[in-house]
């Protein structure tokens, strides 16, 4: 099989308006940690470190009562919203602007979930002609006039959010009707921008199939969530892999199509491939804590780590196909970095993301013997291995380079946690003479390369 090239946008996080999030979160009103806009410095700092290649925003679940044109502009003449969705305020001080910086600040691309439920195309053209405008129109004028002269060129834009779960707010539950809105926001936001890239709403076989049918001339991705719950999260994997591989099919054939477009939509019709965005994924037992309602103030244990480590192998194994991916979410709320007042600090999950993304290699090479846990990339002659065992006895495989550097990664116990002072995820890096085997110790993932780590 032909080696696939590996986005790096597989390496995406997400922040929403839920809980402490943003705020307390990212924001931290009158805090010592902030710089003067409220951000907080500590988080900045972790982000940058963690290095996510691209940053989904404002939801999720929250975008349905999300209208961007309130939080724009003076702060103090910004609308006060309680965030009906998830309990507590929209953060009006972090909105566009303060999101545009703070991607720019990590080095992420921005990506905009704009608004289906309660929102209008027209409100989401606008808010496409504030980010990339660039001719003397109203709203590329009134980014000018806030202090931002050139455009914040979003390209990414999904349009609406799991928009199939019925306790949402929205009309568009049923496939039929999400699709004949989709094609409006379509429209209006493709009119103002024609190099935008959309990403549309998946779901179960029939929705993605009705999808894809009406929508593929303008669709880039279909979305896709997945969420490990439960005791055993591993398991879920191979059901979720029979999902994808579903897809996948779906895609090739759609691909595969002469795409016939008529031009009076005056808009162009997509450029590439249909691939998948999996712009949201992550460890969530919503059972899993007694504090929130929904569970997302999770405190991650070493085996929840290595579901992470293994779920990305997952996703580098299907490179082909995904072509964006958003760890949910960054801070706090089902995330690798939690603050408190006085410090912020990383889960375990922190550790494979940031790791993997590091040394991930622009090339996977499809190496059946090695199993699902054991994925090779490589950029040129450089090689990096990934291996993941979450089995109690240690395992090992032949390399196909010699090794000069190992990284191994494990816990101190599977079911530890970290907390504001410890951190139980042990990092060792071991120098090797061109070794050609590797052994990974029970419970644990390594990394493994011919060139100094
Ligand atoms: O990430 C938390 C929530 O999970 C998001 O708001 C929603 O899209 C999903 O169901």
């Amino acid at each position: 099989m032909k080696n696939t090239d590996i986005n790096s946008l597989i390496f995406g996080s997400f922040i929403e308006h839920i809980e402490n999030c943003v705020e307390n979160g990212i924001f931290w009103k009158n805090n010592k940690l902030c710089d003067e806009n409220g951000i907080r410095k500590d988080v900045l700092e972790l982000s940058k470190e963690l290095s996510p290649t691209i940053m989904r925003f404002p939801g999720g679940t929250v975008m349905g009562i999300y209208h961007w044109l309130d939080y724009v502009g003076p702060i103090d003449e910004r609308k006060h919203v309680k965030n009906i969705v998830w309990g507590g305020r929209m953060t009006y001080e972090f909105g566009t602007c303060e999101y545009i910086e703070f991607c720019r600040e990590i080095g992420a691309e921005p990506m905009i979930c704009i608004n289906m439920p309660t929102g209008t195309p027209e409100e989401a053209a606008q808010w496409v002609e504030f980010c990339n405008g660039t001719e003397d129109t109203h709203y590329a004028n009134l980014r000018r006039q806030y202090g931002y002269e050139e455009p914040f060129n979003v390209k990414y834009w999904c349009i609406g959010n799991e928009s199939f779960a019925v306790p949402d707010l929205g009309v568009q539950h049923d496939v039929n009707t999400y699709i004949r809105e989709a094609w409006e926001y379509t429209k209006y936001m493709k009119m103002t921008d024609p190099t935008i890239e959309l990403v549309f709403v998946g779901h179960d076989e029939e929705w993605n199939k009705a999808v894809l049918n009406e929508l593929s001339p303008v669709c880039d991705y279909l979305s896709i969530h997945h969420y490990g719950m439960g005791d055993d999260p591993f398991s879920q994997n191979a059901e979720f892999e029979q999902k994808l591989i579903k897809i996948e099919k779906l895609l090739d054939e759609v691909n595969g199509r002469e795409i016939s477009f008529d031009r009076w939509y005056r808009i162009p019709h997509r450029s590439h491939d249909i691939k998948i965005s999996l712009d949201e994924w992550n460890i969530w037992n919503t059972e899993g804590d007694k504090e929130s309602q929904y569970g997302l103030q999770q405190r991650y244990t070493w085996r929840d780590a290595l579901w992470v480590a293994s779920f990305i192998n997952l996703m580098i194994r299907h490179s082909k196909y995904i072509g964006i991916a958003n760890l949910a979410q960054l801070v706090n709320v089902i995330a690798p970095i939690i603050t408190e007042e006085d410090c912020s600090w990383k889960q375990t999950i922190f550790y494979p993301f940031s790791l993997f993304r590091k040394y991930c290699k622009k090339e996977y090479i499809n190496i059946d013997n090695y199993g699902k846990d054991v994925v090779l990339t490589k950029t040129g002659e450089d090689y990096t291995l990934f291996g993941v065992n979450i089995t109690n006895v240690e395992k090992t495989i032949e390399l196909p380079f010699e090794a000069v550097d190992i990284i191994n990664v494990c816990g101190e116990k599977l079911y530890a946690t970290n907390s504001k002072t410890r951190d139980i995820v042990n990092i060792t890096k071991i120098n090797v003479n061109k070794q050609i085997q590797v052994t990974i110790p029970a419970y644990s993932f390594c990394i493994v390369s011919n060139q100094p780590l």
